[in-house]
């Protein structure tokens, strides 16, 4: 995938219900840290990653990678901090 958009240097600390959630993987959504079909038409557009679809079984606090640089998709592994 080409290098992903920064949406912010920090993750998304979010409480979740248990559903179906996509991750916005690009960078590019307004409505992160979820896909906002932003990617359609860009260089991002049926990359692996991009749009990826989450599955929540239980509720819970979630901290979504803002930085889309993570090593744990979706979530913050921290190195936003490095970057
Ligand atoms: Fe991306 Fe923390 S916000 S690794």
């Amino acid at each position: 995938m080409p290098d992903p958009r920064i949406a912010q240097k920090a993750p998304y600390v979010m409480d979740m219900e248990p559903g179906s959630y996509i991750y916005c993987g690009c960078g590019l959504s307004t409505k992160q840290p979820f896909c906002d079909n932003a990617h359609k038409g860009t260089e991002f557009e049926g990359q692996k990653g991009v749009a990826m679809l989450v599955e929540i079984e239980e509720e819970g606090t979630k901290a979504w990678c803002g930085c889309k640089h993570t090593k744990t998709p979706p979530f913050c592994d921290g190195s936003h901090e490095k970057l």
